[in-house]
């Protein structure tokens, strides 16, 4: 394929300096800005690759930590070397990848100086713009989630000067306005005047990209379409359906959903220097396990709730890896400072677990138990069981015996504290309903039932 290569060099498609030349691309991403979102649909994340094809660079918009590798991959793809980064701002649900990517590619971190960041990074000031080739990028600073929030304004210059679209961080929502997590109602009012003073004077036909879709805890209605325009948010956005800051903060106050615990800790990681992490689980051996949990571990089981129900260590949290939103569930239980054991049913879904545990910079993670619930067994050590019975069996048993009390329910199953009726055995059950003809084992929750 030499010769491809001399044609192309002859026309002028083979750029001196790093970035690779895409294989077989389509001619008008040469010139043309390229625009990707990147949807991370565990956590609601959004980020964005923007470049200039002509220029050969890219900037990423609020990497996440676990997609740093798909970030290069795409922008080598396209031919882009990623010279930037921008964060909107601190995130408080997620760590970020900024420092990782940098690491990896040499951009320079942009973030602005209410941020408060201790690595090494360029602040931006509000009005300041960053050309990407031929594609510009203008800092709105627009805060009141934060105050350190910024809009990205985006215009392709090789298309007209009119700017295209805006990447409103956790600012503007599609359906939902930011949360003002702590700055309270000075906050909420500073949201309102980025709101109405930075983001709805724009045109209509602006489109508007957040940091969030649903999914996201940053947030309480946010749609599960991941853009918008400027002027059908003005129209339909039920948070800005108000014409008076007052008005505006009171709807914004009421009804805050609960902090996630982990939020304070991931802010303070998201403004510190921070070490890249291998990503790498330890395996131990039973013993080994013990010996964690004796010394104030503890352990995050991620098999199904079937598969945990039937014999898990005593004291463990079960957080299925199939489960929504896996690594913002497991942030809600698990203890920030003990180290943690996973007990996985693949190395597959042990993989996915320190994953979405580092996404919340979890990463005191001690290993996970490497032959699993077979080697602890064996081991002698014991196991504790929660007894499980499907809705259909349960809805009959709660007709046959009303004073039956049940717990949450989940799809196909529903999981109870066993109330196993051990010595009080019925013509209709005659055996214990959830551990069946043999002896109860779990008799402490058993005797706290009756
Ligand atoms: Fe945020």
């Amino acid at each position: 394929m030499k010769w491809l290569e001399s044609v192309a060099t002859h026309m002028g498609l083979v750029r001196d300096g790093p970035a690779p030349l895409r294989k077989h691309p389509a001619l008008w991403e040469y010139f043309g800005m390229i625009f990707q979102q990147i949807v991370n649909e565990e956590t609601g994340c959004l980020s964005y690759l923007i470049g200039c094809g002509q220029a050969g660079r890219a900037a990423v918009v609020d990497p996440g930590r676990d997609r740093v590798d798909e970030y290069l991959a795409l922008a080598r793809r396209k031919g882009l070397v990623i010279t930037d980064i921008f964060e909107t701002h601190v995130h408080a649900d997620h760590v970020s990848g900024n420092q990782a990517l940098a690491g990896k590619c040499g951009a320079r971190i942009r973030i602005h100086p209410a941020a408060e960041a201790a690595y090494p990074h360029t602040p931006v000031e509000d009005g300041s713009e960053v050309s990407i080739g031929a594609v510009s990028l203008k800092i709105l600073h627009t805060p009141g989630h934060t105050p350190d929030s910024i809009s990205l304004l985006v215009t392709d210059l090789s298309r007209g000067s009119e700017p295209w679209f805006v990447l409103t961080g956790d600012t503007l929502f599609v359906g939902d306005v930011g949360r003002p997590d702590f700055g309270g109602e000075m906050a909420a009012a500073n949201l309102y005047r980025s709101l109405t003073e930075r983001l709805l004077v724009l045109p209509d036909s602006v489109e508007v990209y957040p940091a969030h879709g649903a999914g996201s805890t940053c947030g309480r209605a946010m749609s599960s379409k991941t853009a918008s325009t400027i002027g059908f948010e003005r129209r339909f956005n039920p948070a800005l359906r108000v014409d008076a800051v007052d008005a505006f903060v009171t709807r914004l106050m009421t009804g805050l959903p609960p902090k996630p615990p982990n939020f304070d800790r991931i802010i303070a990681k998201n403004r510190a220097r921070m070490l890249p992490s291998t990503g790498e689980v330890a395996p131990r051996s039973a013993a080994q396990v013990r010996d964690i949990l004796a010394k104030g571990g503890c352990v995050l089981d991620v098999r199904s709730p079937e598969e945990h129900g039937d014999g898990h260590i005593p004291g463990s949290i079960n957080v299925w890896i199939e489960s929504p939103q896996f690594s913002t569930r497991a942030g809600w239980f698990l203890p920030a400072d003990a180290p943690i054991v996973l007990v996985a049913a693949s190395p597959t879904d042990l993989a996915r677990a320190a994953q979405g545990l580092a996404r919340i910079g979890l990463d005191d993670v001690a290993g996970y138990l490497q032959w699993g619930m077979t080697d602890w067994r064996s081991q002698g050590l014991p196991v504790a069981s929660v007894a499980q019975v499907t809705v259909h069996d349960l809805a009959t048993m709660r007709e046959e015996r009303p004073e039956l009390s049940s717990s949450s329910g989940r799809t196909g199953t529903s999981r109870a504290r066993c109330t196993c009726p051990w010595g009080r055995r019925s013509a209709a059950w005659p055996s214990c309903p959830w551990t069946g003809p043999r002896r109860c084992s779990a008799p402490a929750a058993c005797a706290r039932a009756r």
